[in-house]
């Protein structure tokens, strides 16, 4: 039987007796203020980030005083917990700097001249004046003109569903 097949059959179970898991990253809006909320919640199935470096990229949509806008973002996996989510992270892939979209490079050895501080690992850079961001430091701008690292998206896990629901409220300044 595959792990995959094992996990599928233990998160059933698990939900029969009412002992699916519930965990939140980042929190929404309400009892805290860093974050708010989305208009719509992203749903994506939890076996879309199965090994490390998995990615998957989404749109979601943001009221702000100036009308709704468009956030990029992805989710992507930073570890090797085959059976957790500690290590998903979801990150708004709109450069703080201004505004161009960063793309995820997992062969990023190129990008050494561009800061001291990149050693290979994979990375977000930013096309435009190549700011470069580091996913395992959730997102902090490491070389570049960046100002910050990549806002984050506050998401939650519920049994076998990943739902991403809000963004740090900081990126209203990058969106006015
Ligand atoms: S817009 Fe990304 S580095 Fe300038």
């Amino acid at each position: 039987m595959t792990l995959s097949r094992r996990r599928a059959i233990l998160a059933s179970a698990l939900a029969f007796f009412g002992l699916g898991h519930k965990s939140v990253r980042g929190a929404t809006s309400g009892a805290h203020t860093g974050f708010l909320d989305l208009n719509n919640a992203v749903s994506f199935p939890t076996s879309v980030l199965n090994e490390r470096w998995d990615i998957v990229t989404f749109e979601a949509t943001l009221s702000t005083p100036k009308g709704d806008k468009r956030l990029q973002g992805a989710l992507l996996k930073t570890g090797d917990d085959v059976e957790g989510i500690g290590d998903v992270r979801a990150f708004c892939t709109i450069c703080p700097h201004e505004i161009c979209h960063v793309e995820f490079f997992q062969e990023t050895e190129r990008f050494r001249a561009i800061s001291d501080a990149v050693s290979g690992q994979p990375l977000f850079v930013c096309p435009c004046h190549f700011s470069v961001f580091d996913p395992i430091a959730e997102g902090e701008a490491i070389g570049g003109p960046a100002p910050r690292g990549l806002y984050a998206f506050a998401f939650e896990v519920t049994d076998n569903e990943i739902r991403v629901t809000g963004i740090e409220a900081g990126v209203l300044e990058l969106l006015s």
